[in-house]
């Protein structure tokens, strides 16, 4: 099963298209906020990998131009939807996200250690669960489909208020046994081709797979506009596999 899949995989990576590493290139938003896209890794993947990198080195020239400047940035026009949401009352109510939390720029931090445990709920959050349950219990308003444009939107309006913060996720104390479930996920192998994530994004990064210059997966950018769909998008990549 093994040398099965690993033949897949291997004509999957196409050995016209020549391997290739990631760019060395500086991102900087707006001239002003500067990204951190290498660093070393952490003691948690330090036994397999050297660097994480961030996706945006494995894009080609012009969609790394695209992010360097929120005007050419196409997934900013719903960053400005979300903004709107945000100030809108909404529910039984009556209030807005403003009403409670002040102005978006408030939430500068925030995206960077969710998910993250909620001592109250005893749950480990994701950023739309922790949207939902403010909005179910605090503003008398309906959950947001969890995948829907308005919570991706949402999301991206947090995200992009703390942009040039290092992602910060704790993975021990009370969050530590839901981190090793991802972590068993990461190292299924599954799907059609019965490959896991690391197939892919741990031992062959830098390569072609098809037409995609395959990166280590890294999700500090996210959520991400798609030039393919022309909307903005979650990390999602199990279509893929
Ligand atoms: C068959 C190979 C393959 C497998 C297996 C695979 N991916 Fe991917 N993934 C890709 C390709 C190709 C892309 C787009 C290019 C890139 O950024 O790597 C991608 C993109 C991503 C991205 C976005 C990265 C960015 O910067 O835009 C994330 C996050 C991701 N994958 C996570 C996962 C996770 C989690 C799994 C396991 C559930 C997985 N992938 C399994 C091929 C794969
Ligand atoms: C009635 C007041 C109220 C409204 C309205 C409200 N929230 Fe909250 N929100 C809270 C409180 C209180 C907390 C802290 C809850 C906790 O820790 O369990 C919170 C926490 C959060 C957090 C997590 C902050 C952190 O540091 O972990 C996010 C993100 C958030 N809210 C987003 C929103 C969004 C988006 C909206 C609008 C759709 C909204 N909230 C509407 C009261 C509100």
């Amino acid at each position: 099963m093994r040398k099965l899949t690993g033949a897949v995989l291997a004509t999957l990576l196409s050995s016209t298209l020549v391997s290739a590493g990631p760019v060395d290139d500086e991102l900087v938003i707006n001239n002003e906020t500067e990204i951190v896209t290498r660093t070393a890794a952490p003691a948690h993947v330090a036994d397999v990998l050297d660097e994480v990198m961030s996706g945006w080195l494995f894009r080609g020239t012009e969609t790394r131009a695209m992010e360097m400047d929120d005007f050419d940035n196409p997934g900013m026009i719903f960053v400005e939807q979300a903004e709107e949401q945000w100030n809108t009352a909404d529910g039984s109510e009556g209030k807005s996200c403003a009403d409670c939390h002040g102005a978006s720029t408030e939430m500068a931090g925030v995206r960077p250690v969710y998910p993250k445990y909620n001592e109250e709920a005893g749950e480990v959050r994701t950023l739309e669960m922790q949207v939902n349950d403010c909005r179910e219990n605090r503003m008398g308003a309906e959950k947001w489909k969890y995948t829907g444009g308005d919570m991706v939107n949402m999301t991206a309006l947090l995200a992009s208020v703390s942009r040039g913060m290092p992602v910060d996720i704790a993975i021990d104390g009370p969050a530590q046994s839901t981190w090793e479930q991802g972590k068993d996920l990461y190292y299924t192998r599954t799907g059609l081709l019965e490959l896991s994530c690391a197939n892919c994004h741990e031992d062959n990064y830098g390569n072609m797979i098809r037409a995609d210059h395959l990166s280590q997966g890294q999700i500090n950018g996210f959520p991400t506009y798609r030039l393919k769909n022309t909307k903005i998008g979650r990390a999602s990549c199990r279509e893929r596999v």
